[in-house]
C-alpha cells in the first residue's frame, strides 16, 4: 500500500474523497485547479496583472484535540510540508496534539491622544453608555451576531495617551469591524476629551494566547542513529539554549511558522497580521524568547506552544478564494477556536521535527533531497527530465550546476540513442 506522499495528485484527492474529509465539489475543484474568475482577481487587488500560483501542500493526519485533520498549507518550499508531516506522524504516536484557544475571540483597537486627560476615566464612565452606543451603530451586525464593544481601557504613553477598546469579533478576523468601531469612537472621544485624536487603529498585538501541548514517549522521537532518550535530551538543551539565545530564538520561531503562515495562506487569512502578532507576543516579557519549550519527562518529551492566532473563518477574502474554503473542509474548520488549536498544533509539530532533524542529522540531508525537484526545474529540465535529473542529483551534491551538468548528459544520451 504506498503511503499518501507516493500517489499522484488525482490519487490524493480520491484518496481524501474516499475517506470522507472532502466533498465532491472540494474534490473536484481541486482537480481542476482553476484560476480565479478574472473578476473575483480584480478585485482582490489593484493594478492586477496576473495571478501568482504556489502549490498547495497537505500535512497528512494531524491529529489535534482527538480529530484527525488534513492541514493545507500554500509554500514554494517543500521541506515545510514534509516536516511537518513527519511531526504528524510522531505526534500521531502520542495520541495526537493537545489545544486550546480562548474562549472568546477579542480583538483591540486604540485610540490615541498626544495630551494626556486626567479626568478621563471619570469622562469614560459616565459617557459609557453613550460610547457603546456608538460603537453598536457603527457596526450592528457584530452586535447582531453576539459580539461587539466589551470593554473601554484609558492609559498613559510617556507623555501622550490612548483609549482601548476591546471588541468580541466573533468568527471574523475582525480588523474591519475593529476598525470602524475604532473610528465612530474616537470622534466621540475627542469631543469629550476637547482634543483631535492623532489615530485609531486595532493593534496586532495580543497576548491571548492558543497553546499546543504534547507528550512523547521517547521511542517516538527515536532514529536511526540514536536512541529516543538521547534525542529527546537534545532536543530539551536546544530548547533552553534559544531561551538564552535571540539568534537562536528568532530561528527556531520562524520554523515554527513556516507551517502556520502557509496554512494561513491557504486559510485565506491575513497571513501579515498573524505574523506581526505572533513576532510582537514573543517578546512579552520584554525579552524576545522562543515560542515552543521543551523539556524532559519519567517517559519523554513534554513540548508546548504558546503564541496569539489572529484569524478568522468568516469575512476577509475567504468568500472570494474557493480554496480558502476548501482548506477549512479539509482541516474540518468550521470555528475560529478550531482554527487557533489546528494552527498551533501545527506548530509544535512543525518545531518538533525540525529540533529532531537540528539535533540528530542536520537539516540539509533531508532538505537538499527535496530542494532537488527545484534545482532540476532551475537548470532548465522540463517533462519527464525533471524525474530524472531529480533521481540522479541523490547521489551527488545537490548543486545548481550539478543539475545542469546531469541535464546536459541527460540530452546528450537520447540524442545518441
Ligand atoms: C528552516 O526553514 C526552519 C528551521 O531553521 C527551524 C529551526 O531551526 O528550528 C529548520
Amino acid at each position: 500500500m504506498p503511503k499518501f506522499y507516493q500517489l499522484s495528485r488525482a490519487e490524493r484527492i480520491a484518496e481524501l474523497q474516499r475517506a470522507g474529509i472532502l466533498g465532491p465539489d472540494a474534490a473536484d475543484l481541486l482537480r481542476n485547479n482553476a484560476a480565479l474568475e478574472e473578476e473575483t482577481a480584480d478585485h482582490l487587488t489593484e493594478n492586477q496583472i496576473a495571478q501568482y500560483p504556489l502549490p498547495l501542500g497537505v500535512v497528512h493526519k494531524l491529529r489535534v484535540n482527538g480529530v484527525q485533520r488534513e492541514v493545507a498549507i500554500a509554500g514554494e518550499e517543500p521541506s515545510v510540508v514534509a516536516a511537518a508531516s513527519n511531526g504528524a506522524r510522531m505526534a500521531a504516536i502520542a495520541g495526537g496534539v493537545r489545544a486550546s484557544a480562548p474562549r472568546t475571540h477579542l480583538v483591540d483597537a486604540e485610540i490615541a491622544f498626544t495630551v494626556q486627560v486626567p479626568a478621563a476615566q471619570r469622562i469614560l464612565t459616565e459617557h459609557d453608555a453613550d460610547i457603546r452606543a456608538v460603537a453598536e451603530r457603527a457596526h450592528p451586525s457584530i452586535v447582531q451576531r453576539g459580539g461587539g464593544l466589551r470593554t473601554i481601557t484609558y492609559s498613559e504613553v510617556g507623555s501622550a495617551c490612548k483609549v482601548t477598546l476591546s471588541i468580541d469579533v466573533q468568527e471574523a478576523m475582525g480588523a474591519n469591524i475593529v476598525n470602524t468601531i475604532a473610528e465612530a469612537v474616537s470622534h466621540l472621544l475627542s469631543h469629550y476629551f476637547q482634543q483631535e485624536p492623532l489615530f485609531a487603529i486595532l493593534t496586532n498585538y495580543s497576548a491571548a494566547t492558543t497553546t499546543a501541548q504534547i507528550d512523547l514517549p521517547f521511542a517516538a522521537v527515536a532514529t536511526k542513529q540514536a536512541s529516543g532518550e538521547h534525542v529527546a535530551a537534545k532536543i530539551a538543551a536546544a530548547s533552553d539554549f534559544a531561551c538564552q539565545d535571540v539568534a537562536r530564538a528568532s530561528t527556531n520561531n520562524k520554523g515554527i511558522m513556516n507551517g502556520i503562515s502557509g496554512a494561513a495562506i491557504a486559510l485565506g487569512q491575513d497571513y501579515r497580521a498573524l505574523e506581526a502578532g505572533v513576532y510582537a507576543y514573543a517578546a512579552h516579557t520584554g525579552r524576545y524568547m522562543p515560542l515552543s519549550h521543551w523539556t524532559l519527562t519519567d517517559t519523554g518529551l513534554h513540548g508546548e506552544l504558546s503564541l496569539p492566532l489572529a484569524l478568522g473563518t468568516v469575512g476577509g477574502a475567504i468568500s472570494a478564494l474557493p480554496l480558502a474554503q476548501v482548506s477549512q473542509e479539509l482541516a474540518r474548520i468550521d470555528n475560529v477556536r478550531t482554527a487557533q488549536e489546528v494552527l498551533a498544533a501545527l506548530g509544535l509539530v512543525q518545531n518538533l521535527a525540525a529540533l529532531r532533524a537540528l539535533v540528530g542529522p542536520g537539516i540539509q540531508a533531508g532538505h537538499m533531497a527535496l530542494q532537488a525537484g527545484a534545482l532540476a526545474i532551475a537548470a532548465g529540465a522540463t517533462g519527464a527530465e525533471v524525474d530524472l535529473v531529480t533521481r540522479e542529483l541523490q547521489n551527488t551534491p545537490k548543486t545548481l550546476a550539478a543539475a545542469r551538468m546531469l541535464l546536459e548528459q541527460l540530452r546528450k544520451h537520447k540524442e545518441e540513442q
